[in-house]
C-alpha cells in the first residue's frame, strides 16, 4: 500500500461537470475536495468588494497576496471565506462569473494561488480531489490519478443552463461557457490532455458513471480494501 495520500486531479472547461464529479469522487473515496475555481472566484470577489479596477494587475495581485483565504475541504460542507467574509454563495453570482477571467488570467495572482493550492494538497493527510483548469499539468502533475473531463459544447451549455435555473438568458449562458473558456484557455491549456492524462468524455454519461470511471483509475496501492 502507498504511504503517500491519494491525489486525484481533474481538469476541464466550464460545464464539463467537474465540480459535481470531484465532489462525487471525494465522497465515494473519503477524500477532501479542493475547488480551485472557487479560489479564483474569491479573489475576484475581494477585488470587486474593495473597488479595485480588475485591469490593474499589480494592485489586484497585491490584494490577493495579502488576503486570508480559507477553504472548507469537506465535500459535504464546502465553504469559502476571504478576509473573514463568508463568500460561499456570493462567488457564484453572475457578476463574479462574468469578471473572474480578468483575475484568473493575472499571472501574478495565478502564481500565488497555485502555491496555495500545492500547499493545501500536500497537507491533505487523508488524500484529496483537486479540480480546476491546470491541476493535471501545473498544480499536481505527479498525481496518481489525472483526468481531463470533456463534453460537447451543447451539453456543457445545457448543464450550465440547468444549474442556473430556467429563467436565465440563453445568450448569457452561451457567453459564460464559450467566451470564458476562450479567455481562460489563454493561460491554462485545458482543451488538450497532457501526456499521461486520461480524457473522459461525459457528454453521454450521468454523474454516477463519470464517478465510477474515475474511481476505476485509482491504482491498487491506494485501495482501502
Ligand atoms: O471552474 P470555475 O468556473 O469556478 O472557475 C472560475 C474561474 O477560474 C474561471 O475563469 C477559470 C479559472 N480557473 C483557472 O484559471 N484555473 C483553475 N485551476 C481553476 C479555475
Amino acid at each position: 500500500l502507498s504511504d503517500t495520500p491519494l491525489v486525484v486531479a481533474i481538469d476541464g472547461p466550464s460545464g464539463s461537470g467537474k465540480s459535481s464529479t470531484a465532489r462525487g469522487v471525494a465522497v465515494r473515496l473519503g477524500l477532501a475536495n479542493l475547488d480551485t475555481g472557487a479560489m479564483y472566484r474569491a479573489a475576484a470577489w475581494l477585488a470587486m468588494h474593495e473597488g479595485l479596477d480588475l485591469a490593474d494587475g499589480p494592485a489586484v495581485a497585491r490584494l490577493v497576496r495579502e488576503a486570508d483565504l480559507d477553504l472548507e475541504l469537506d465535500p459535504a460542507h464546502q465553504s469559502v471565506t476571504v478576509n473573514g467574509h463568508d463568500v460561499t454563495q456570493a462567488i457564484r453570482e453572475p457578476e463574479v462569473s462574468a469578471a473572474v477571467s480578468a483575475v484568473s488570467t493575472n499571472l501574478d495572482v495565478r502564481a500565488d494561488l497555485i502555491a496555495r493550492q500545492r500547499r493545501i494538497i500536500s497537507e491533505a493527510r487523508s488524500g484529496i480531489v483537486a479540480e480546476g483548469r491546470d491541476i493535471t499539468t501545473v498544480v499536481a502533475p505527479e498525481a496518481p490519478v489525472r483526468v481531463l473531463l470533456v463534453a460537447d459544447a451543447a451539453a456543457r451549455i445545457a448543464r450550465r443552463h440547468a444549474e442556473l435555473g430556467g429563467d436565465v438568458d440563453a445568450a448569457a449562458v452561451h457567453d459564460q461557457v464559450v467566451r470564458r473558456d476562450r479567455d481562460d484557455s489563454t493561460v491554462a491549456a485545458f482543451h488538450d490532455a497532457a501526456p499521461g492524462v486520461t480524457v473522459l468524455d461525459s457528454t453521454d454519461l450521468n454523474l454516477e458513471q463519470v464517478v465510477d470511471a474515475i474511481c476505476a483509475l485509482v491504482p491498487p496501492a491506494f485501495d482501502p480494501a
